[in-house]
């Protein structure tokens, strides 16, 4: 009973973590309402960031914090672990779900605040040359 339920966490944990591909991304972008002159530098920002997994979480910070999900956004001050908190009222698990909604809705109240100079991915790897969308 016990390798039954095992394997049944195994399972779910396997179908909730994804890696998408670039045009499941903007997909999921569009369908979450993103501006079409802002896609390539959040494809960008995603890929650099997450390599376009959910699940992701990042190395420990510096200060103790942990990014997570597509986004990687950080524990300090956006969510909360386990339960729903902070600025984005949202708990992290569900930035790390396969549903970008929760992820989508805090991102875009990060970028209202900060704009995409709040990743340190996007300062690093998105400010020349963007990912080609074009056939997505
Ligand atoms: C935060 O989210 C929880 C659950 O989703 C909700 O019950 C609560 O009212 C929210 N709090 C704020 C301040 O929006």
């Amino acid at each position: 009973m016990k390798s039954v339920c095992l394997l049944f966490v195994v399972l779910v944990a396997a179908v909730e973590a994804r890696q998408f591909s670039r045009c499941e991304i903007v997909k999921n972008l569009r369908h979450h309402g993103f501006p079409e002159q802002q896609m390539r530098d959040w494809v960008c920002l995603i890929e650099k960031e997450s390599q376009n997994r959910n699940d992701a979480i990042g190395k420990l910070n510096a200060d103790g914090s942990w990014d997570h999900g597509l986004f990687q956004i950080n524990d300090r001050y956006w969510c909360s672990r386990g339960h729903a908190g902070k600025d984005c009222n949202v708990s992290c698990e569900a930035l790390r779900s396969d549903n970008m909604g929760p992820a989508a809705k805090c991102a875009k109240k990060i970028f209202a605040r900060h704009g995409f100079s709040a990743w340190t991915a996007w300062r690093a790897y998105c400010q020349g040359g963007l990912p080609n969308i074009g056939n997505c």
